[in-house]
C-alpha cells in the first residue's frame, strides 16, 4: 500500500449493461436475469424491490464481483467490475452478511481500513465512532456470534460504509431490525448518498424505499421502474 491509497477513490456510477444470469436446475436451468440494464449515479439513493427469489441477491452478486454473469457488463467509473474489488471502490451488505467470525464487532469495521493501508490506531478510532452511531458502542468488543442477527446487519453497515465506498450496496439491510434502530441505518445509507456515494439497497422493507430517491423493480429478470418513483428533488 502507498501512503494515501485509503483515500476515497471520487464519485463513481454503477453502470450495469446487459446482464443475464442462469443457474442450472435439476428440473431445467433457470433464467434469473434476462438483460439487466441499471445506473445508479454518484448521490444516488436507489432500492430495488422485487418478490422474494426474483433475483436481487443474484443480481447484488454480480453487480459487486462476487459472481459473474453469463452476459453483459458491471462498470464503476470507467473500471470493468472484477472479484478483488477494493472495498473502497465498492463495498457490500450481504444478505448473508458475511462477517469475519474471529474478529470482534470493531476489529470487522476496522479491516476494509486497515486492508486498505490506514494506520491501526485511525481505523480502530473510526470503528468505534461507527459502531456508535448504530448504537453498538456498548458491544463492540464482542464476536459476532455472540450478537444478535440484527446487531451483526449493523455491523456489516458499518463495515461496508467505513471505507467511503464510491458504490455501496446493501441487501436487506433492514430486515432483522426493529422499528427504533431502522432510521438509524437508513440515516447511515442515506448520509452516504449525500456524502457522493453511489448507494443501492435490494429491500422489501417500505421504510427504505420512502427515503430513496428513485425505486427500481425486479420483475421476471428484468428491471421495470416503479410507479412509485420518487423524483431525486423530492423532499427526505
Ligand atoms: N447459486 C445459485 N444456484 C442456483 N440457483 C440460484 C443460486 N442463487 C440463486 N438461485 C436462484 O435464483 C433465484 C433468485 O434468488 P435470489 O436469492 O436472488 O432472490 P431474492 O430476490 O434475493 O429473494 P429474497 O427476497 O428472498 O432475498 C431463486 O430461484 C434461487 O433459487
Ligand atoms: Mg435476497
Amino acid at each position: 500500500m502507498t501512503p494515501g491509497e485509503h483515500a476515497p477513490v471520487g464519485p463513481a456510477t454503477l453502470r450495469a449493461a446487459g446482464l443475464r444470469r442462469v443457474f442450472p436446475h435439476p428440473g431445467g436451468d433457470v433464467e434469473v436475469l434476462r438483460g439487466v440494464d441499471l445506473t445508479v449515479e454518484p448521490g444516488e439513493f436507489v432500492t430495488l424491490a422485487g418478490r422474494s427469489g426474483s433475483g436481487k441477491s443474484a443480481l447484488v452478486a454480480v453487480l459487486c464481483g462476487f459472481d459473474r454473469p453469463d452476459s453483459g457488463t458491471v462498470h464503476i467509473g470507467g473500471d470493468r467490475v472484477t472479484q478483488d474489488l477494493p472495498w473502497r471502490t465498492c463495498a457490500v451488505v450481504p444478505q448473508s452478511l458475511g462477517l469475519t467470525p474471529e474478529l470482534t464487532a470493531a476489529e470487522n469495521v476496522a479491516l476494509p481500513l486497515v486492508l486498505g493501508g490506514v494506520p491501526a490506531s485511525e481505523a480502530a478510532a473510526t470503528a468505534e465512532a461507527l459502531l456508535s452511531r448504530v448504537q453498538l458502542g456498548a458491544v463492540a468488543d464482542r464476536r459476532p456470534g455472540e450478537l444478535s442477527f440484527g446487531q451483526q446487519q449493523r455491523v456489516a453497515l458499518a463495515r461496508a460504509v467505513s471505507p467511503r465506498p464510491a458504490v455501496l450496496i446493501a441487501d436487506e439491510p433492514t430486515a432483522h431490525l426493529d422499528t427504533g434502530t431502522t432510521p438509524v441505518v437508513l440515516d447511515m445509507l442515506r448520509d452516504h448518498a449525500v456524502g457522493g456515494g453511489a448507494v443501492l439497497v435490494a429491500t422489501h422493507d417500505d421504510a427504505v424505499h420512502q427515503v430513496a430517491d428513485r425505486r427500481i423493480d425486479l420483475s421476471d429478470g428484468v428491471l421495470e421502474l416503479s410507479a412509485a418513483n420518487r423524483s431525486t428533488t423530492s423532499p427526505r
